[in-house]
């Protein structure tokens, strides 16, 4: 069967300050009554198809993703757990240096996003399922309707078979200028995060254009530590790896990667507008969560886990209230707060 591994090590700073380093993002119910990461484990859920999932987290965080996968009934096969995050490629090498087989096909989830249609995301893995077992590299592509920077896109190649194609070229995260041009340009899709490799021809592609990985996660596999279910790679060796992202590290360097376009209702919920957008909304087209008054008020999105927030007369929104910060800007800007915890962190 597929292994799951789900990636939880990510801080989401673009969803501060709901999103906090103590507890980011996928720890959080953001888009329905489960934490993004219950959801994530909930698609693989069916033993039929799945394994125990691999979950690759912080430290920090080890105690809240077990109860929180326990309170749906998942229990890990294994928990893995990094010193501090150094991206993505290092940490599926801890998943894919675990498997036991290195034939097996693992399904590398990341935990932030909503996919609503899972028939379409289960058939869209069995089609994939011949080229991993081939050892094609094989990606998910979403259709591409907007010029967002924050996606990888994928040139789609010639069909190697039924629904799968042959990446062109993989561009994680262009500019704004570079993502007009694909989208004009058509042929092109978002990269869906999701990817369903061969442990063993991922470490071969690690191996070919980021040997450093590898071998800082080979080396922290080895001086690691095991307690039952979890895994405590060894951190100063795995601090040792450059932090860098599988699509900047492997996807957009090696040669037998492939995609299955498919429409799955993906969303990534990787800003407040992404969540706006996918929210349902009030008759004034607000979306609001927590203790909100809005008069006269339109295209908001007005969101408390704790103080009121009361709104006249103002559209295109976004306010956070979240513990003793308050969030604020309009509607359109919120791949940037990002910058506002850089600037917070460098400050205080
Ligand atoms: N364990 C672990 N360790 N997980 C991590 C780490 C890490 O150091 N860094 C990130 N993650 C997790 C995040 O929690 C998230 O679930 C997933 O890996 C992806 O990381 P993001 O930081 O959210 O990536 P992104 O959104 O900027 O870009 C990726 O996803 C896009 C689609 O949502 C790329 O794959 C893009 O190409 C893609 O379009
Ligand atoms: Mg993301």
């Amino acid at each position: 069967p597929i292994t799951p591994v789900i990636l939880s090590g990510g801080a989401g700073t673009r969803l501060w300050p709901m999103s906090r380093a103590e507890r980011p993002k996928q720890l959080m119910a953001l888009t329905a009554a489960q934490t993004m990461l219950q959801l994530t484990a909930l698609r693989t859920g069916d033993a039929a198809r799945f394994a125990r999932p691999v979950v690759v987290a912080s430290r920090a965080h080890a105690d809240m993703v077990e109860q929180q996968l326990e309170q749906v009934g998942i229990r890990p096969a294994l928990l893995i757990l990094e010193p501090a995050g150094r991206d993505t490629a290092p940490a599926i090498a801890l998943a894919a240096l675990a498997a036991a087989d290195p034939e097996t096909p693992l399904l590398v989830m990341p935990s932030d996003h909503v996919i609503d249609d899972l028939p379409a995301f289960h058939a869209a893995i069995a089609r994939a399922l011949p080229y991993v077992a081939d050892r094609w590299l094989v990606t998910f592509g979403i259709a591409a309707d907007a010029p967002e920077t924050g996606y990888g896109y994928i040139a789609v190649g010639d069909a190697l078979g039924d629904g799968v194609h042959r990446v062109a070229r993989f561009v994680e995260k262009p500019d704004r200028a570079g993502a007009e041009a694909m989208l004009a340009a058509g042929g092109h899709a978002w990269n869906g995060g999701i990817f369903l490799l061969r442990a063993d021809a991922y470490l071969d592609a690690l191996a070919a254009h980021a040997p450093d990985i590898l071998a800082a996660a080979r080396t922290a596999m080895a001086r690691g530590e095991r307690a039952g279910d979890r895994i405590y790679p060894n951190g100063e060796a795995f601090m040792a790896s450059p932090a860098r992202s599988i699509d900047y590290a492997v996807m957009e360097q090696a040669d037998r990667i492939a995609v299955v376009p498919v429409a799955m209702g993906w969303s990534d919920v990787g800003c407040w507008d992404a969540l706006h957008a996918m929210t349902p909304h009030d008759g004034d087209g607000n979306a609001v969560g927590g203790d909100v008054l809005a008069i006269d008020t339109r295209n908001c999105l007005l969101r408390s886990d704790g103080p009121t927030i009361a709104a006249i007369g103002v559209s295109d929104l976004i306010v956070v209230a979240s513990g003793n910060h308050v969030l604020v800007l309009p509607r359109g800007r919120s791949q940037d707060v990002k910058r506002i915890v850089a600037a917070l962190n460098a400050t205080r």
